[in-house]
Formats: structure tokens, C-alpha cells, sequence
């Protein structure tokens, strides 16, 4: 069980809080009485989020506006929260945009847009983090990755390939950082109702949870310490087993029937 002692002291940032399970996830650390600072691109709407996790309980929160995407903004975000709290204890990485090409014409483009959010947004926040946590001996990296990037997914080919990308670059830095204090927690949840998936057809969403669900399935996991988080696992267990051990020629028609957004 974790310490509601250390919890309530923790220092907290995540990443594309302005909706969906960043927003969710940001208003459950600060009903803990945590320390909080959020980020997105929508100043507005970031300042709107930051009133809310006052009026929740938090003990301090910090509004960064920007995106991910920039190694300059991401120095600045991070510099901020040094000034004001020392460091960082939970790093919340889910900043991430989904999308979805024309399966029948490539474009690269497609791959750099969403590579340059979801893998190397979480890249350059690594950048300031791990230093300071292992200089801390100590801290907690999560980062949102998909069950969508367990197998080779049609029509999602960017989202696709830019979680296997992360997921594959959590699995070697948690190992090459054993020993030094710091927990590397890959998340990858299924279905939540958001931004991302607002318009598609629940149909095609087996198991879609209420984001604040999927928030509190997200903080448990992390709580529990946890490798690799994934939920809810009646989806997620047969994905599993999917991505592991079906071979192509049976993957693929499957994967083109159900597969798709
Ligand atoms: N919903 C699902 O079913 C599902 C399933 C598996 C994984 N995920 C992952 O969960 C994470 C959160 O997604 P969500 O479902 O909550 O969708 P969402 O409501 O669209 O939230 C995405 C968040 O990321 C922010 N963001 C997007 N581009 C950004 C950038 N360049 N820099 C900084 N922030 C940026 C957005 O804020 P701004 O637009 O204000 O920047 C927003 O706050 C993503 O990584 C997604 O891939 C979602």
C-alpha cells in the first residue's frame, strides 16, 4: 500500500492536462492534497483546469501552456517547477494526439506529426526528468502509451507505430535505470471516453470507460508500482495474447475486419 504520508507531499506534473485522462488524473492527485502542474497547448482552457485542482484540494499547482513537441518549452516547463519546488516526484507523460490517414496513400508527414507528440514529447520531458531523479535516487516516470501499438493496426498506421516506439523505448530505459531509484511505468490503457475518441462509434470501442474511470485505474496501477499498467483486462488480456502469439496470416484479415477506428 502506498504511504498516504509521502503521497501527500508528492510534486506532480502531467502532461496534456486541458481534457480527458490528463484532466481526470491531474484532479485525482489534487484531491490527495499533492502538488501539481499541468500542461497543453490551450492556455485557456490550462487556466480553467488549474482552478479546478485548487478547488479540489491541491497544495500547490502550476499552469504551463505549450506543447510537448518543443525541447525549448519543455526546458522552460520543467525549469519552472524546479524554481518552485526543488523537483519532481510522479512525472505523468500522456500528453499524446490520435488520428487516423487515408490507408491507401502514405505520407510521412502523417508519421513525423505524431511522432513528434507521442514519442518525442515524452523524449524531451526524459530529458529533464531522469537527471534530476536519478541525481535524486528516487521518482516515478509514467507514461500514456496504447494497447494500439501492441500490433500493427490499419488506418491508425502513425498512432500505430509512435506507441510501439514508446512503449519499446520505456521497456529499455526502465531497465538500463535499475538500481537507481526510479520507476519507469509503462500505462496503456483501452478505451476511454475523451477528446480522442469523441465521434467514433462505441461500437467499435468494446469496454469504453468514463475517463474518470479510467484515471483512477490509471493511479492505481501506478500506486501499486506497477511495470506495465493495462486495463480494463478483459480487453486488454486477449489483446495481449493477440500481440504476442498470432502469426500474420491469421492477424491481418482479423486485424482488417476489427481492427480499424
Ligand atoms: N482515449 C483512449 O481511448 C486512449 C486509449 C489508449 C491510450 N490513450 C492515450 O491517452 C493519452 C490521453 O489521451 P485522451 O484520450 O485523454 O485524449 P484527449 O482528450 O485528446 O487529450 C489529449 C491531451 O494531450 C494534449 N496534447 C495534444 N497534443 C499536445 C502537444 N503537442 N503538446 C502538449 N499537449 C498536447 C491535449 O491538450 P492541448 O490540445 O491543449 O495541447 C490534451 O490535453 C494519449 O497519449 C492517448 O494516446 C487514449
Amino acid at each position: 500500500m502506498p504511504d498516504p504520508a509521502r503521497r501527500a507531499c508528492r510534486r506532480c506534473v502531467v502532461t496534456g492536462a486541458t481534457s480527458g485522462l490528463g484532466r481526470s488524473t491531474a484532479r485525482l492527485l489534487a484531491q490527495r492534497g499533492d502538488r501539481v502542474a499541468v500542461t497543453g497547448r490551450r492556455a485557456a482552457r490550462l487556466e480553467e483546469v488549474a482552478g479546478e485542482l485548487r478547488d479540489a484540494g491541491a497544495a500547490d499547482v502550476l499552469a504551463l501552456p505549450g506543447g510537448v513537441e518543443d525541447p525549448a518549452i519543455v526546458a522552460a516547463h520543467h525549469a519552472a517547477i524546479r524554481e518552485r519546488w526543488g523537483g519532481l516526484d510522479l512525472a505523468i507523460l500522456n500528453a499524446g494526439v490520435g488520428g487516423s490517414d487515408d490507408p491507401r496513400a502514405f505520407r510521412a508527414a502523417a508519421y513525423r506529426e505524431t511522432f513528434a507528440v507521442n514519442f518525442f514529447g515524452v523524449c524531451h520531458w526524459l530529458d529533464r526528468v531522469v537527471p534530476d531523479m536519478v541525481a535524486a535516487r528516487g521518482g516515478v516516470i509514467a507514461a500514456v502509451s496504447s494497447p494500439g501499438g501492441w500490433r500493427g493496426f490499419p488506418g491508425v498506421g502513425p498512432y500505430s507505430a509512435s506507441k510501439a516506439a514508446l512503449s519499446t523505448m520505456l521497456e529499455s530505459i526502465r531497465i538500463d535505470l535499475r538500481g537507481s531509484g526510479v520507476k519507469i511505468i509503462d500505462v496503456c490503457p483501452g478505451y476511454v471516453k475523451s477528446e480522442m475518441t469523441a465521434g467514433r462509434d462505441p461500437k467499435r470501442m468494446p469496454f469504453l470507460m468514463e475517463t474518470d474511470e479510467g484515471a483512477a485505474r490509471l493511479l492505481r496501477g501506478i500506486d501499486r508500482g506497477r511495470r506495465l499498467v493495462h486495463f480494463p483486462r478483459r480487453l486488454t488480456w486477449p489483446l495481449r495474447l493477440i500481440a504476442a502469439g498470432l502469426p500474420g496470416w491469421f492477424f491481418d484479415p482479423l486485424a482488417a475486419r476489427y481492427g480499424r477506428p
